[in-house]
């Protein structure tokens, strides 16, 4: 795969073999997705639930079964990416936005439940810390955030150790070392992950309460957080 211009165009391309593309890829993929159930409390019950960056659907896929009668906003960037939202969910109450986030309104206490996949290593350090403040004024009260990235910063002295361990990973599921070559290409011009510890911070800083780890590996960390 070549190197789109920008985030839109990329993941209208990986749009194509997305799922099996990340299942190789992401150490710990399918667990990072089953946490947004996984580790949300028994009597929780959004009415409305807000997807940043849904990508193919995978994180709204796994809260449908569970949520079948909430209302759903999905958001992503790549139009093609939606289109495969629009035709896997056509009977549920969803509302595709395709934009990036800084063009989307975040409408103060919106949503019981707020989530994004493997979508806010995309923002830099900045749009981050917007976005943590966004989520937090649209979530109502005693609503939930809850996302699953790669959360360490390339200036981190462990940096080197993750990515010998993630090159293995991809080179164990994919035979020759095309994939990760493009990966070392996607990661360089799109990716700009932030240590976990830093992201707890300014979830603080956002006025986010009880911010829990709920899964961790490595540096592939799943965080919820309250309004
Ligand atoms: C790696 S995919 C994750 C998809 C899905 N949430 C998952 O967990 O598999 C990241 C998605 O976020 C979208 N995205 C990244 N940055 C974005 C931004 N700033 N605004 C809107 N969408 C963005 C991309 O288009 C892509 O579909």
């Amino acid at each position: 795969m070549k190197i789109g211009k920008n985030i839109a165009v990329e993941f209208n391309d990986f749009s194509k073999n997305y799922t099996n593309d990340m299942i190789g890829c992401v150490p710990h993929y399918l667990q990072l997705i089953s946490s947004f159930v996984n580790y949300l409390p028994n009597n929780f019950n959004p009415q409305t639930i807000l997807d940043l960056g849904s990508g193919n659907g995978n994180v709204t896929a796994q809260l449908i079964p569970y949520f079948p009668k909430a209302t759903f906003t999905l958001i992503d960037a790549s139009a093609e990416m939606i289109d495969l939202c629009r035709n896997q969910f056509k009977d549920y109450d969803i509302v595709y936005i395709n934009k990036y986030f800084k063009d989307f309104l975040f409408k103060n206490d919106s949503y019981d439940l707020i989530v994004a996949g493997f979508s806010l290593h995309h923002c830099d350090e900045n749009e981050k810390q917007f976005i943590f403040n966004d989520i937090n004024n649209s979530l109502k009260k005693g609503g939930l955030f809850s996302y699953s990235d790669l959360m360490i910063s390339k200036t981190n002295p462990d940096h080197p150790m993750l990515l010998e361990k993630w090159k293995t990973f991809v080179n164990t599921n994919f035979s020759d070392e095309e994939k990760w070559t493009w990966l070392m290409e996607h990661y360089e011009a799109f990716d700009k992950p932030t240590d976990y510890q830093i992201q707890l911070e300014w979830l603080k800083n956002a006025g986010f309460i009880n911010i829990q780890i709920h899964f961790k590996e490595d540096y592939w960390v799943h965080i919820q957080a309250e309004k």
